[in-house]
């Protein structure tokens, strides 16, 4: 158990901007930040975090929260995952209450899993650099390799004894328990037997965004036609291959300022790259690029660089692949290596300066690299000629920009000598094809939605949802405030009369919140309203010190995402079109005494009007007696309606 003072001490420093910025990039928006969703495909930000509020919202996905909210969001870790990611990252040494044996069994297996792998991470290097075997054989080849001893060590690469179950041994010895040694892939059970997988292996860790070991890949090094020249750690409940791309814990912030990620296929290629200077680069680690991976790399970046292999084959099966990239809104880049050489051989031989300049020079955009190549494919077989017309427009469809794609299609017309008719049409017809899609799918949204719409009177609960959200949202940011309140109270004036007067007093927002709604006996309607309501009024009762920011951190996460959500959605409207057409919203002049009473008279309103047609319903089905009661109670509550709404037009 991690002691309670070390949680304050952690939420006291960590900035959520700082936390969640290793990874989204965040630009400036307001008081804000904004970013890509991390949590979705999306092209347009809808990702908001607020360093005043220390609090995050993803206006795509609907999550939102604290910082450590974030991470488990994020990194899928759990509450003290969270905390002892966040104390590392701010140096702040944390207290542990002694753990029953009981609670370490029963301690989240995703935890164990990640605890063995590192565990391993650890113990490869110790083989590496401490042992004859590791010396001779594992430290010798990176040496070879030309990996320095500072590559080494930034990416931890290790070697795996060559014996039958050195590691599991030593792991078994070290308390570390069988069952996730083998669902970590790392130790092979059969029957009764233990193997290690990545026996005589040299090693070279997977790390997540945030730098967690998740598997490994192990390079024999022997020449063996039988064994595969890399093994890697099979799929477990931390490690998913299609979600991981080698070195982006190392790239990440060299990726957001240079603007550009480097995708080469292997790990040497991203080791040898970093080496030399560029450090943006990743690698997918031989598998076919799935859309996970470029999300991640989109959340750093719009613009990717695809390095191919000096081999023809290669490069035309990974042309395909692309069109995942292109579908994602991004700027790819290709460039291809002279024949025989890989990012990792050329990098090796060439200064950084020869290196970046080959890349400057050799860099093609994709389209215009695909339509060439194509072209040069085809152009004397007329047959082949139209299956590339579709392929090639097959990837421009998958542009988002409609401006892009009318580019790249008069660029392609000149690139594969086809007229621009011919591949506009083509276009075309993809489109119309998709459109069918889309409109089926339009079709079944609309009468799903219009089942909802027959069962609830929407306009009616909107404006009183609105108006009960103000109403925490006024608690939570200003509820322990002192204001000076006007109230406008009957008081006989010097003729005589009975008229309005002002009387100023001072209150604590939440105060008089509570006492108005008291006064009319107002209840929120909508249920997590009301909890929140009474837990915040609760709070700032007790607490005379109330901040929002350890508020949101004692409550349960179901209702720190209320409370984001809440908090955040008047700063959605910053993110969309205002800025992009430059139009911003007018800044809010009220004073926060102004805004409660506008609200809490407004919600009195609405109440009234509500009970008036309320009235008026049971007229027409009553009989002409009871009616007489019923007008005198309307006239009633149209005459306080409108006492309100003086007050109201006072306020504003
Ligand atoms: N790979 C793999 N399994 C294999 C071969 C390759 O997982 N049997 C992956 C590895 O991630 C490797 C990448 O595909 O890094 C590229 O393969 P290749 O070009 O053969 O590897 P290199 O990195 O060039 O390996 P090396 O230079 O060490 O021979
Ligand atoms: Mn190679």
């Amino acid at each position: 158990m991690i002691s309670p003072s070390s949680i304050d001490q952690v939420f006291e420093t960590a900035r959520v901007e700082e936390v969640i910025g290793d990874f989204v990039q965040l630009k400036k928006a307001g008081s804000n930040f904004k970013g890509l969703s991390p949590f979705s495909d999306e092209r347009s930000p809808s990702f908001m975090v607020s360093p005043v509020k220390q609090i995050w919202k993803d206006f795509s996905s609907g999550k939102g929260g604290n910082v450590v909210a974030f991470l488990m969001e994020h990194e899928h870790f759990t509450y003290p995952e969270a905390i002892k990611y966040l104390a590392k990252k701010y140096n702040i040494e944390i207290e542990e209450t002694e753990q029953s044996n009981e609670q370490k069994e029963k301690a989240n297996e995703r935890e164990s899993l990640y605890l063995v792998s590192e565990f391993a991470n650890t113990y490869f290097q110790k083989i590496l650099h401490k042992t004859d075997q590791g010396k001779a054989i594992g430290l010798s080849y990176f040496k070879e390799r030309g990996f320095t001893p500072e590559t080494i060590k930034t990416f931890d690469l290790g070697y795996s004894p060559n014996e039958w179950q050195a590691f599991t041994d030593e792991a078994l010895k070290q308390g570390y328990n069988i069952d996730f040694l083998e669902k970590t892939g790392l130790t092979i059970v059969k029957d009764e037997k233990r193997f290690d997988r990545f026996k005589g292996r040299v090693m070279f860790p997977i790390k997540s965004m945030s730098g967690r070991v998740l598997g490994f890949g192990g390079r024999i090094l022997i020449n063996d036609k039988k064994a595969a020249k890399y093994l890697n750690s099979p799929e477990s409940d931390i490690y998913h291959k299609s979600k991981v791309l080698y070195g982006i814990y190392h790239a990440k912030q060299t990726i957001a300022k240079e603007d550009n990620c480097y995708l080469v296929e292997g790990y040497t290629d991203v080791i040898q790259f970093h080496q030399s200077g560029i450090k943006n680069v990743v690698s997918s680690s031989g598998t076919a690029l799935t859309s996970e991976q470029i999300r991640l790399i989109n959340r750093l970046t719009k613009n990717i660089t695809v390095l191919f292999d000096g081999d023809a084959a290669g490069m035309r099966a990974s042309l395909r692949g692309i069109d995942l990239i292109l579908e994602q809104g991004m700027n790819v880049k290709v460039c291809t290596f002279p024949e025989g050489e890989d990012p990792d051989s050329f990098a090796k031989q060439n200064s950084l300066e020869e290196l970046t300049q080959y890349l400057n020079e050799n860099a093609k955009d994709f389209i215009q690299f695909k339509a060439s190549v194509l072209y040069e494919e085809s152009k004397n077989d007329p047959i082949k000629k139209a299956d590339t017309v579709r392929d090639i427009i097959n990837s421009i469809s998958k542009i988002p920009d409609t401006i892009k794609k009318e580019i790249y299609i008069r660029e392609c017309s000149n690139i594969m000598d086809i007229s621009e008719e011919v591949l506009f049409s083509t276009l075309a017809q993809m489109n119309k094809k998709e459109g069918q899609e889309v409109d089926k799918q339009f079709k079944k949204d609309q009468k799903a939605f219009e089942v909802i719409k027959n069962q609830q009177p929407v306009e009616k609960v909107d404006v009183q949802y609105l108006l009960e959200r103000k109403i925490i949202e006024i608690l939570l940011l200003y509820g322990n405030k002192t204001e000076e309140f006007e109230d406008l109270v009957l008081k006989e004036n010097e003729s005589g009369d009975l008229g309005l007067e002002p009387v100023i007093h001072e209150a604590k927002v939440f105060e008089k919140v509570f006492l108005d709604l008291q006064d009319d006996e107002m209840e929120f309607t909508n249920p997590k309203f009301k909890t929140l309501y009474y837990t915040i009024i609760e709070k700032l009762n007790q607490d005379p010190n109330f901040e929002l920011n350890s508020f949101v951190n004692t409550v349960d996460n179901a209702m720190a995402s209320e409370i984001t959500t809440i908090l955040m959605e008047d700063e959605r409207y910053t993110l969309d079109d205002w800025e992009r057409q430059n139009i911003y919203p007018k800044a809010k002049t009220e004073t926060i005494a102004q805004l409660v009473s506008e609200t809490i008279l407004s919600l009195r309103c609405f109440l009234i009007d509500l009970k008036v047609k309320e009235f008026q319903n049971q007229t027409l089905n009553n009989k002409v007696d009871t009616n007489r009661n019923i007008l005198e109670e309307v006239k009633d509550y149209s005459g306080l309606k409108m006492l309100l709404s003086r007050k109201l037009n006072r306020v504003l």
